[in-house]
């Protein structure tokens, strides 16, 4: 062997021993979202979000192809810990990126703390995520349920409002969004007079707009989101109410929504940390990437799944691409400042963005905003110890 093919093999293996196998391998994506059920087009949203990103880094996170395993979990619970548990143990992910609804949320961080898998929320509210059940490799992209109800809670108090009945669904992101936004108003002097719920998905809601219509308060506060929350706004004017008694919801009631709904959606207020015709230079050009991407206007979960994949790219780039250096990982978010198209965020000692929640007006099919309802405003993370 002459010298040149020495150095040619001492060069090869110093590459192989500096770069560890993880790193020429492909970085396994579990995508568990809704593609059927009341929140398919929602779980479509998130992973359009989270493609595009990956597609204006080249395809690559932290220098790692990506390759994406992705499963449907309707939004039902009670298949959550076999969905998840197919990712980890099954398809061995790197990393888990789920889900819409907070009760598969639940399964699904539960599973993640067990196993020590990075997992990142690109929507579920679930406020034990970043609360009780927080952890060094869970993470959020979306909201607390909290913080779109406290917003609101303040937001209608101050209109003066101070009769209040209140209608979700009833599970625990309908009951989280409904005890933030409860204790918001009765801190700032409203009264919630009555509480009214349906099981999750359902859509009957006529007894319930009768029990609304014979309450006469003067406001309702509603958490619904997806095709139910077409259903609740279309029937909520349809029942004459619309004109009597104001609708005011989290704003998940009117966001990628509001073509089905119409005009019965004109004039509604909500709160979220999005809103259209922010007109910043970041969010235009998101916006833009999108609608040539998808031939789609973008929503509140689009954003969701676009800053998942952001914030996978800032933890693994400082553990250089290394999915179970969760310490690394969590040090580099708790530092970041997510350069998100809703205005840029950080992350909450429980992992939970603290940001700006608008207050948002329906006009022209579009949720304008119409002010900050909180300004940097941060989920309590009650009960976290990490
Ligand atoms: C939730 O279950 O946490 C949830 C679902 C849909 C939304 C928002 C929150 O739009």
């Amino acid at each position: 062997m002459n010298c040149f093919a020495n150095a040619a093999i001492a060069v090869a293996l110093t590459t192989a021993i500096a770069t560890p196998a993880f790193a020429q391998a492909k970085l396994k994506v579990g995508l568990m979202l809704p593609a059927t059920g009341t929140f398919a087009q929602l779980g479509t949203a998130i992973d359009n979000g989270f493609r595009l990103y990956v597609a204006e880094q080249g395809g690559k996170i932290a220098g790692r192809e990506v390759e994406f395993v992705r499963v449907d979990d309707e939004s039902d619970p009670a298949k959550a810990t076999d969905n998840v548990n197919k990712l980890i143990k099954r398809d061995n992910v790197d990393v888990l990126i789920g889900t819409v609804h907070s009760g598969v949320a639940m399964a699904m961080a539960k599973a993640a703390k067990e196993s020590g898998t990075l997992l990142i929320v690109p929507n579920a509210g679930s406020d034990p995520i970043t609360g009780p059940m927080c952890a060094p490799n869970i993470f959020r992209s979306s909201f607390s349920n909290w913080q779109p109800g406290y917003a609101m809670g303040e937001v209608m108090a101050k209109r003066g409002l101070k009769k209040v009945v209140t209608i979700t669904w009833k599970y625990a992101a309908g009951d989280e969004s409904v005890k933030a936004f409860k204790e918001a108003f009765e801190k700032n002097g409203g009264n919630v007079v009555k509480e009214l719920s349906l099981p999750f998905p359902n859509v009957e809601f006529q007894a319930l707009l009768t029990e609304i219509a014979a309450s006469k308060p003067d406001a309702v506060y509603t958490f619904f989101a997806g095709a139910g929350a077409v259903k609740f706004v279309k029937d909520y004017a349809a029942a004459g109410l619309k004109k009597s008694i104001p609708l005011y919801g989290a704003g998940f009631l009117t966001d990628g929504t509001l073509e089905a709904q119409g005009a019965d959606a004109d004039g509604l207020m909500t709160t979220l940390h999005y809103a259209d015709g922010l007109n910043t230079p970041r969010d235009n050009a998101f916006r833009l990437a999108y609608a040539k991407s998808y031939k789609l206007q973008p929503d509140v979960y689009a954003i969701q799944g676009y800053d998942a994949a952001q914030m996978l790219s800032i933890g693994l780039t400082a553990t250089k691409g290394d999915p179970k250096n969760a310490a690394v990982f969590a040090e580099a978010l708790r530092k970041a400042k997510i350069d998100s198209p809703r205005g840029s965020f950080t992350l909450s000692r429980s992992h939970n963005p603290v940001q700006d929640i608008y207050l948002r007006q329906v006009s022209s099919k579009e949720n304008k905003v119409s002010g900050i309802a909180a300004k940097a405003l941060a989920d309590p993370g009650r009960g976290c110890r990490m």
